[in-house]
């Protein structure tokens, strides 16, 4: 039988500590699979050399099987050269008291370079996954600036927010994660997105499928109950939850991030089946979300593409969530825009 082709896979910021959480997990086969080959490439700025270079020595002492190589460099072009694979995490994360927002400016012109570098190098099948905040417009940046690669091959991680929402409503029904499929979420990956259960499914113990907003509404009291519940407790925990974590921990959050964007790529490459994910893609105007802007979604990946969920029902207050989040969204492109950072 012949070898399966090796995965080319640049990670940016790979000496930081979503790196350190990433890589090992990529090289040990978590994101495409073992027994597919991997070509890891970690690009870093001088200062973030050294911790790079130390965790490749790290890298090759679990001896994992598929890993067939390990090149660092601090040059994009050679670092995106080839690549079928990139995530961009290499940026500043925020810290107590600011809003991802505020990064724009600091991190939006790390972007705009590598999108010119993915452009001239990258393999054509290229995937790119932005982590680094504020992802959604890091990642329209990114592909503002790489006209020669189809825009629905940049994307944004909300699949954090999403793995949060899962857990959120688990721990509240008191059921394994597993059970829950379906939850949704909207907009951008700051404190405006839209955690949105009301398609949720949860199967019990007996395989049984259930409405998630019906099960809800009878663990916590009735249906006044499950509003007051999504307003005041769900939503603003689940979009604060970076927030939170960076005021418990310290710093933000880095393996929770790290598995999400596992998940991102490896339901992206091998497909998700017959359920759902949260991820930011471009718009194609579904949903009334401007076109062009990248936003989540509900969506499925099917032959290695995303694809928008269609024809869900969304309720008004879902509905004025979204078009704030996605207010938001074209406020930080319009800033970016002015920046420059879009192109000319
Ligand atoms: P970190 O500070 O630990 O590491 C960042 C690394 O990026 C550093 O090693 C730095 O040297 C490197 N870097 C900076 N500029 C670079 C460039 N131009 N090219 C290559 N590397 C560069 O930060 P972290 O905790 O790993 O977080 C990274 C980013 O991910 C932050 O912006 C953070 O806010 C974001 N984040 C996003 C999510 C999400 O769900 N989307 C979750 C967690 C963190
Ligand atoms: C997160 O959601 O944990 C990250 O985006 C980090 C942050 O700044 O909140």
């Amino acid at each position: 039988m012949s070898k399966p082709t090796p995965v080319t896979i640049t990670v940016t910021g790979a000496g930081g500590q979503i790196g350190y959480a990433l890589l090992f997990r990529i090289a040990s086969g978590a994101m495409l699979g073992s027994g597919t080959p991997v070509r890891l490439r970690l690009l870093e700025i001088p200062q973030g050399l050294k911790a790079a270079e130390g965790t490749a020595l790290e890298l090759a002492d679990c001896a994992f099987p598929d890993l067939e190589s390990i090149d660092i460099t601090t040059d994009a072009a050679t670092g995106f050269d080839g690549t079928n694979i990139a995530l961009l995490v290499g940026s500043r994360p925020r810290g107590p008291g600011m809003e991802r927002g505020d990064l724009l400016q600091a991190n939006g012109s790390i972007f705009a370079p590598q999108g010119a570098a993915l452009n001239a190098g990258a393999a054509d099948d290229v995937k790119v996954l932005v982590v680094g905040n504020p992802a959604n417009t890091n990642a329209l940046i990114t592909s503002a600036q790489a006209p020669d690669i189809p825009a629905g091959r940049f994307t944004a991680l909300t699949r954090l927010d999403h793995n949060r929402a899962l857990s959120q409503v688990a721990s509240t029904l008191q059921v394994p994660v597993s059970s829950i499929d379906n939850v949704i979420i909207w907009g951008n990956h700051s404190a405006t997105q839209v955690p949105d259960v009301s398609h949720g499914v949860l199967t019990d113990a007996d395989g049984a499928q259930h409405s998630l907003p019906e099960a809800l509404a009878a663990a916590l009291g009735g249906a006044d109950a499950l509003e007051a519940w999504l307003d005041e407790t769900f939503i603003p925990r689940v979009a604060k939850r970076g927030a939170e974590i960076i005021a418990v921990r310290g710093s933000s959050s880095a393996a929770s991030a790290a598995a999400a964007a596992i998940e991102h790529v490896h339901d992206w490459v091998l497909g998700t089946g017959s359920s759902w994910t949260s991820a930011a893609v471009v718009s194609d105007g579904s949903y009334g979300v401007e076109p062009g802007l990248i936003s989540s979604f509900p969506v499925r990946s099917v032959n290695g593409a995303f694809e928008t969920v269609q024809g869900l029902t969304v309720s008004p207050s879902v509905r004025a969530r979204i078009d704030k989040s996605v207010r938001e969204l074209s406020e930080e492109r319009d800033m970016v825009r002015a920046l420059g950072l879009l192109g000319p």
